[in-house]
């Protein structure tokens, strides 16, 4: 059984939802769908994003349990896809464990729902004690990124220089993005020198997020996405609630009003540059 969701989800920001006054369309590059939040609600929820103006969205693994879920949730739905890998903070206590999930995320990363491997990366804030293998791992995906010929998806924290020298010494070579960037200047700028896309989250509309509009304006039009990361990380003004792809649009605001252009553009050039950025898998299916 689905129940609608009580809650109304959205507040209006310039385009407003449910109505067929724009023919703008939103991809929200980074979300999880998989998680346990969405049990109750998921098919229901989904069933509303094109008339919310969401017509494409990616569900994230972060575990091989929430890759085989992504893949699942793509397969249900035409307009959405899947990516799959193991998270440095989803690191399997038994070693023998690990490279066996390891394993599996490749069998997986075949599917052709699967457009990128991720979100893989280093976490420094939530684990210090095993740097070491958190590299080895995120090494390893990048590796099944390259014999797939993949683009991966990232995740950073507290691990900026080292995140950055893995990449340079391990190109990765269909690239990737920053998912949920830090708004870490040195971050951004490295990033952008090896041809890497930022992608924007709710993060940039936080009151305390001081130099969003600097960061939003070095990243060049045809290298950012926009992303939710539902259910966490709600932007303003619906933080600390739920989040949904649907409050993608908070996000695209924040980046229009900093780059001083149109929500509408900041949709098309998102939009076009996550199709550019995902293509191996996309031109497959869309
Ligand atoms: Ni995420």
């Amino acid at each position: 059984m689905c129940h609608p969701n009580p809650e109304p989800m959205t507040q209006n920001v310039s385009i407003k939802p449910g109505t067929d006054d724009t023919n703008v369309e939103f991809f929200d590059s980074h979300s999880h769908l998989n998680d346990e939040k969405f049990d109750e609600d998921r098919i229901d929820l989904i069933n509303q994003f094109k008339k919310e103006n969401i017509t494409r969205f990616i569900t994230n693994g972060y575990s091989l349990d929430s890759s085989k879920k992504a893949i699942e949730i793509a397969k249900s739905c035409d307009f959405t896809y899947a990516t799959v890998g193991i998270s440095p903070n989803d690191i399997p206590q038994n070693e023998d464990e690990l490279w066996k999930q390891l394993e599996e995320i490749k069998e997986l990363a075949k599917d052709k729902k699967v457009v990128a491997i991720g979100e893989i990366g280093l976490d420094y804030y939530w684990n210090k004690d095993n740097k070491n293998l958190q590299l080895e791992v995120f090494n390893k995906q990048i590796e099944i990124a390259n014999e797939l010929n993949l683009p991966i998806v990232i995740h950073t924290r507290d691990a900026v220089m080292d995140t950055l020298q893995i990449l340079k010494d391990n190109p990765v070579n269909n690239k990737g993005v920053f998912h949920c960037c830090p708004l870490n200047r040195e971050l951004v700028k490295e990033a952008l020198k090896l041809n890497f896309y930022i992608s924007f989250s709710g993060v940039v509309t936080f009151k305390n997020s001081k130099n969003a509009d600097e960061i939003i304006n070095m990243v060049p039009n045809d290298r950012f996405l926009i992303e939710t990361d539902s259910p966490y990380l709600a932007p303003e003004p619906v933080r600390g609630t739920r989040n949904t792809p649907i409050n993608v649009k908070f996000v695209a605001d924040k980046v229009a009003s900093a780059k001083g252009i149109s929500i509408e553009q900041v949709a098309k050039f998102s939009y076009d540059n996550a199709n550019r950025l995902f293509k191996n898998n996309i031109h497959k299916n869309f």
